[in-house]
């Protein structure tokens, strides 16, 4: 049966075209846009009119073709970003505001939030802020923190030229932001030519189940345009998968019991008008319910169901860091203060969900899909088909965001064993549904901290003990229980301490990976307790910190004694003038009003960048051509963060020349060395490196060629090099030089792994050759009849090293802060509640205030020109600043987050009761 001709035509224009498409009854505009009509710019993040990402003008007006039936469209002009672009010079102009405010971080928000906000610009050519934010309200980005796009759409037309040469320290824009703000970078979803195959899973309805799969030949048979079943049957290899070695539990598709909504135990494949109708439900699998561990201390229980055997108590593993005598010193203590603080899983919301294409190309099976970590993919996907590394390609395509979640193996599994069965290409995109449930999660916790000090202000023992909720496999569980003891002292000098966090099985979708791994859930708990600690000694909050911060030559909690480079007093010292102006002000506004009360937190954090005491290391090669050309073999996943763009920067300051005369080559694994995965604030730290290696060898070879001096000057002309040294200049002909195989006359591939040495049994070691710091300030104004909280202020200090682009620095920032005030106050995911983005709420352009970064250049000795890394950094302060403001406002202490309405109000209600 040919579904489209059994549909009526539809005729509109797009982008000034007539199109005449023939969509199913019902089908929405976005699938007819892009899967009939081939305008991939616009993006799908829900589906569900939730996200914005699919905003078109229909006659004028931003409509979510998502949620737009395609006939609908009937004789009306539907216009998309990639046609303003060929054809409207304000648009051209918004594209330029864009790149040069980096106003486009992972991009796949950029396409409709730029259509949303042309047709404000034409409404209203001058707009404010709030018109900003009025017109744009409906689009969501989880990266940017709108800051920037707010400026970007507020000042186009004003677009300041890029600084020329773009080394280290100039905020140039994005190298690769041009294919995002016109439309036409392709993520995950993108990439697959029309008419392929695709495949959809078979989810567990239930967090714990049996189940028994019958009568498959028969479906298939019965089904029209099905092609073929998997299960975990089909798996020439192994059906597991995971991250980190003795860890690997996770399966491809569940085999006699699965442990979580959303755990797969098959997949169909089938042509996209049989898989559009497929109706799950007649499906030939049959489901046992049986009762879930949903809670780590149900799951801790002796009588509790095992998860995995071998690990009792359900305890996946524990981490330990111990020094000193933490319980005398405590018994010493002037004061002592003590906390319970939990949280609940939190969703990474990527406007982009899992999505990718796989094809059988010359007998190998090769995977394109969003991801951070492509050599990993690479290997877990060999070890599941199989076979040798060598048979499988790994090329990502653009990522929309990942956050950590994408470190994890989701449609690559899928995609590789359909192309494998049935020799076709396939694709693959998770429903938002699918993203949410499936995927992985932030830890909720349930952490008992004790924290002592003098009266002078010092502190004196600090116990902490977290049992973090790990769900149903490891994912990256593992690094979360040993990070966080690692981390949970913060940035401060404690000499008796005790940390230990451990991770428990629960049927839960698997927690791994989120922006700081685990460290802000401690930091949360152990900066509230510092307010409260301050507040008992009746010292000055800030001046607390300040008297406590970690500083050079003073060990850390592992210790480790840096003898450079610690700037985490340099961070809260620069709060200070916020810190007075924003207390005075907000005590003043505090004396006029009743039930409007403001408040001020602080708060400070510290990540140690890079794996936790493993090895971890970064390749970059690069090469020079017989005509000139200077190539880049980048595989560091730029997931919008900009590594694209820094790295680029640090090795064409290595090499001498301007970053423009780059050619850039991303990461593939055939082409491109292994630049590590895309996590752990590493990239810059250690792929900076390696590119900052790589540019000075080749920098080496040239100055060799023709005995100069290190300052020499280097110009790549068309098959030549001139280098100008002490007043002389030589040219080296590169059409004379011989190409290796491929086709470089000049190269250079070098491998950078940071120096850290294992943590032994009381984690005593260097699990980190560097940390970053920071410290933030909130400033709020809670509604104590109502329990909300409006954040109205944000100051954030960062010590980033060397900011290698100033600009992506201020976006990462802004980013982090974001992502820290969602977790904060609104965002707590519930399985089987919260699956979708209008029931799992995330910070909105509206929620956002003003934030004044503070850069601060504390230059790490390892650091590519002093740069440490800042991704994961950016948000751990912010939540325990928020809530300390809360506190600061109402005298309510949040211990659960979200601080959501209710649960502020029950607090402020709980409290006027106990007066
Ligand atoms: S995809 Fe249309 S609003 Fe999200
Ligand atoms: S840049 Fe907006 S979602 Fe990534």
């Amino acid at each position: 049966m040919d579904w489209r001709v059994e549909n009526d035509t539809v005729g509109f224009s797009l982008n000034g075209h007539p199109v005449s498409p023939r969509p199913r009854v019902g089908e929405r505009l976005s699938e007819t846009l892009r899967e009939r009509l081939g305008a991939r710019d616009v993006k799908i993040g829900c589906n569900a009119g939730d996200c914005g990402a699919c905003t078109v003008l229909v006659d004028g007006d931003p409509v979510c073709a998502c949620l737009m039936p395609a006939h609908q469209a009937e004789g009306r002009a539907v216009e998309t970003l990639a046609g303003f672009m060929q054809n409207d010079p304000l648009m051209q102009q918004l594209a330029d505001s864009f790149q040069a405010h980096g106003a486009a971080q992972c991009g796949i928000c950029t396409p409709g939030m730029m259509v949303a906000a042309l047709a404000l610009l034409r409404r209203t050519p001058d707009p404010d802020e709030l018109a900003v934010k009025d017109a744009l309200g409906g689009v969501l980005c989880r990266c940017t923190g709108y800051r920037k796009i707010i400026r970007a759409v507020m000042e186009v037309g004003t677009t300041p030229p890029p600084p020329p040469t773009g080394e280290v320290g100039a905020a140039i824009p994005r190298l690769d932001g041009l294919a995002k703000v016109a439309g036409n970078e392709l993520y995950g979803d993108d990439v697959a030519p029309a008419r392929t195959l695709e495949v959809r899973l078979i989810r567990s309805p239930y967090p714990r189940a049996g189940f028994t799969l019958g009568g498959l030949d028969a479906y298939v048979a019965a089904t029209d345009g099905i092609e073929t079943v998997l299960t975990a049957a089909d798996i020439p290899g192994r059906n597991l998968f995971g991250t980190i070695p003795d860890f690997i539990d996770q399966p491809v598709f569940a085999e006699t019991e699965a442990w979580f909504r959303g755990d797969p135990v098959a997949a169909v494949v089938g042509t996209p008008e049989a898989l559009a109708t497929l109706d799950p439900a007649r499906f030939p699998v049959t489901w046992d319910e049986r009762p879930p561990v949903d809670d780590v201390h149900e799951a801790m229980a002796p009588e509790a169901p095992l998860l995995h055997d071998g690990r009792e108590g359900n305890l996946m593993c524990a981490g330990l860091v111990q020094c000193g005598d933490p319980e005398a010193a405590l018994a010493q203590a002037d004061t002592v203060v003590e906390g319970h603080y939990r949280s609940g899983f939190v969703e990474h919301a990527y406007i982009e969900p899992e999505a990718g294409f796989a094809q059988m190309a010359d007998g190998r099976v090769e995977v394109h899909a969003c991801t951070q970590a492509p050599v990993m993919d690479q290997e877990s996907l060999a070890d599941i088909l199989g076979t040798d590394r060598s048979q499988v390609r790994i090329i990502p395509t653009a990522v929309g965001g990942g956050f950590g979640a994408k470190l994890d193996l989701s449609v690559q599994p899928y995609l590789a064993l359909a192309t494998l069965k049935t020799g076709k290409p396939v694709r693959l995109t998770y429903s938002r549904t699918e993203s949410m449930q499936a995927t992985t999660k932030r830890h909720p916790s349930d952490l008992h901290l004790r924290i002592g000090a003098t009266r002078d202000g010092r502190l004196s023992g600090f116990t902490f003990d977290g049992l973090f909720n790990t769900g149903a496999y490891s994912s990256w569980g593992p690094t979360v229980a040993n990070r966080v003891p690692v981390h949970a002292s913060g940035p401060y000098r404690v000499a008796d301490y005790r940390s230990e966090a451990k991770g428990i099985h629960t049927h839960n979708p698997p927690a791994g990976a989120f922006r700081g791994f685990g460290v802000p859930q401690a930091a949360i708990a152990q900066e509230c307790l510092f307010d409260e600690l301050a507040d008992t000694l009746g010292i000055d909050r800030l001046e607390f910190r300040i008297r406590n911060a970690l500083e050079n030559g003073t060990p850390t909690v592992c210790g480790q004694v840096f003898d450079q480079g610690v700037g985490i007093r340099a961070c809260l010292e620069a709060l200070r003038p916020a810190w007075d102006t924003e207390r005075t002000a907000a005590a003043a506004f505090n004396t006029q009003n009743n039930t409007l009360k403001r408040g001020v937190g602080v708060a400070a954090g510290w990540y140690g960048c890079g794996n936790t005491s493993l090895p971890n290391p970064s390749t970059i090669k690069s090469g020079i051509r017989a005509d000139g050309t200077v190539m880049l073999h980048q595989g560091a996943m730029d997931i919008g963060q900009g590594a694209n763009t820094v790295i680029a920067q640090i090795f064409a300051t290595a090499l001498g020349v301007p970053v423009d005369s780059l050619h850039l080559i991303g990461p593939d694994t055939d082409v491109t060395p292994d630049g590590g995965k895309t996590s752990a604030s590493r990239q810059t730290y250690v792929s900076g490196n390696a590119a900052r290696l790589s540019g000075e060898a080749l920098r080496a070879q040239i100055l060799s060629r023709v005995n100069a001096s290190a300052e020499a000057q280097l110009e790549i002309h068309t098959g030549t090099i001139r280098i100008t040294d002490r007043g002389d200049t030589h040219d080296i002909d590169l059409t004379a030089l011989p190409p290796d195989a491929e086709g470089y006359v000049l190269r250079a591939e070098e491998t950078y792994d940071p120096p850290t040495r294992p943590l032994d049994e009381n984690g005593q070691g260097i699990p980190y050759a560097q940390f970053g710091y920071a410290a933030h300030l909130a400033v709020i104004e809670v509604d104590t009849r109502l329990g909300t909280v409006k954040p109205l202020r944000f100051t954030a200090a960062h010590d980033v090293g060397r900011a290698i682009n100033p600009l992506l620095v201020e976006g990462q920032v802004e980013g982090g802060i974001a992502q820290g005030l969602g977790m904060a106050l609104m965002e707590e995911y519930l399985p089987g509640t919260t699956e979708n983005l209008h029931d799992y709420l995330i910070p909105t352009i509206g929620d956002i205030p003003p934030i004044d970064t503070i850069i601060i250049e504390e230059p790490d000795a390892h650091g590519p020109y002093g740069a440490k890394g800042l991704g994961e950094h950016a948000l751990i302060p912010t939540a325990p600043a928020l809530l300390n403001a809360i506190r600061d406002a109402c005298g309510v202490q949040i211990t659960k987050v979200p601080a959501t309405p209710a649960r502020l109000r029950a607090a402020i209600r709980e409290q006027s009761h106990d007066r």
